[in-house]
């Protein structure tokens, strides 16, 4: 099996960013976390992240055609982006969408997501370990 970890913009500043909201570790402990539990799990982990929304889509499009699931933090554009949610809607396998935060409990406009309701689940504040938890998901799934 081979899973996408797809991050949206700002995330690339984990660990430096809002500590008290996200958390203390960076980035590099994210993909690392993420490439660990795939090894546990004998899947073949990718993550990435960008700062724009173009190429967001692209990465979409790609795990369209190639059928891989998909976890999704997609940052801000959770909250607006109709290109990101319509990108997404074109997959073939599961969605996870993920927040390291817990969206619901903090400002009005992050508790709009464009994407829950093409989403197969939704995981929202249980810090970055709830990549693990998604990815183990996705593997009992296969
Ligand atoms: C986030 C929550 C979003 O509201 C925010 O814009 C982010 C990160 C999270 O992981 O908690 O960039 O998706």
């Amino acid at each position: 099996m081979k899973v996408l970890v797809l991050n949206g913009p700002n995330l690339g500043r984990l660990g430096k960013r809002e500590p008290g909201v996200y958390g203390s570790a960076t980035y590099a402990d994210l993909v690392e976390l993420c490439e660990q539990t795939g090894r546990e799990l004998g899947a073949e982990v990718e993550v990435r992240q960008t700062d724009h929304e173009g190429e967001m889509v692209g990465w979409l499009h790609e795990a369209a055609d190639e059928r891989w699931p998909v976890v999704l933090n997609a940052g801000a554009w959770t909250h607006y982006s109709v290109a990101v949610r319509d990108a997404a809607a074109q997959l073939h396998s599961a969605l996870i969408e993920l927040h390291i935060s817990n969206v619901h409990k903090r400002e009005r406009f992050r508790h709009t997501s464009y994407l829950s309701d093409i989403s197969t689940a939704v995981i929202a504040g249980l810090g970055v370990r709830g990549y693990s938890l998604a990815l183990r998901w996705l593997a009992e799934q296969d």
